[in-house]
């Protein structure tokens, strides 16, 4: 009898652990799915994920973005890795964007990326320069570090028996919108457009361009000036001060205009040198669409 009792017990109080572990076991559940509903389900994007749509540069530099994805989500990019430098990132859809930091020397200005058309560079000066004109007017002006650059540059293709003289330095945004005017009137839009840059969007805003040609001004701005022994020189050694021929032959479809020989932008000596040896345009450097329009 006392054997059955015991028998009796030993299921009972397995049948009330079997009850208690089961209760336990749903309890769990119920607080993790409790847990799981408190995670946001769309969690804030990362910085460093959205901001850099294009591709790092060679050298390990991006121009400064307000790219596609930090303006979608209205979260502008703060991450100096992924935007430490100089431009906007154009969208997908082709539309223009404005430069985020337009005082970079590093910035990439074109068809896609337009200065504000407020910016006025704030350390503007005069190189000591020959240019093809006498008057003292702002397009003999370039940026201190661009000035102190392109006086090397004269001095050491002077040098080598190469002399130059400057033809036209800095525009403001005013001037470029009186030039490319001017070009519509005589050629069309879409003439102009393949060889002179839409207010906003010239480098010659930023006081780091600068127009040159022979000490004669001969074929200034024309293209006669390729193949001169002028832009022979400059093709070998505008990157050792800084510069790179910004409009390359052969890369209108890159850069949005027809080879410009005589247009050097100051980008400083280690990404002109790269630039220069990879026979890369700042576009390819940036690794950004072609702006072809
Ligand atoms: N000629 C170049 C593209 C400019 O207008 O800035
Ligand atoms: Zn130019």
């Amino acid at each position: 009898m006392k054997g059955i009792m015991k028998t009796n017990m030993k299921i009972k109080m397995n049948v009330s652990i079997a009850i208690l572990l089961a209760l336990t076991i749903v309890a769990g559940c119920g607080s993790k799915n409790e847990g799981a509903s408190t995670i946001s389900p769309s969690p804030t994007p990362s910085a460093s994920v959205t901001t850099s749509p294009t591709a790092t540069p060679s050298a390990g530099t991006t121009p400064a973005t307000t790219s596609p994805a930090a303006t979608a989500t209205g979260k502008p990019s703060s991450n100096p890795v992924t935007s430490p430098a100089a431009s906007s990132t154009p969208t997908k859809n082709g539309a223009v964007q404005v430069i985020a930091k337009p005082e970079s020397i590093t910035a990439l200005v074109n068809k896609m990326n337009s200065l504000p058309s407020s910016y006025e560079p704030t350390d503007l000066v005069y190189p000591n320069i020959a240019f093809t004109f006498s008057e003292k007017i702002d397009k003999r002006k370039m940026r201190q570090v661009a000035a102190t650059a392109i006086e090397k540059l004269f001095a050491g293709a002077a040098k080598d028996g190469v002399p130059l003289a400057g033809v036209s330095a800095y525009r403001s945004y005013a001037t470029q919108k009186s030039l490319f005017e001017a070009y519509v009137k005589k050629d069309g839009e879409e003439k102009a457009k393949t060889y002179s840059a839409v207010p906003g969007t010239s480098e010659h805003e930023t006081g780091l361009a600068i127009d040159v040609a022979g000490s004669n001004g001969k074929c200034a701005a024309s293209d006669c000036f390729g193949g001169t022994k002028e832009a022979i020189w400059l093709e070998k050694h505008a990157s050792e001060y800084g510069f790179i021929i910004r409009y390359p032959q052969g890369k209108a479809a890159i850069t949005g205009y027809q080879y410009e020989p005589w247009h050097l932008r100051y980008v400083g000596t280690d990404i002109a040198k790269e630039i220069q040896s990879k026979n890369v345009t700042m576009e390819e450097y940036y690794h950004t669409v072609p702006v072809s329009k």
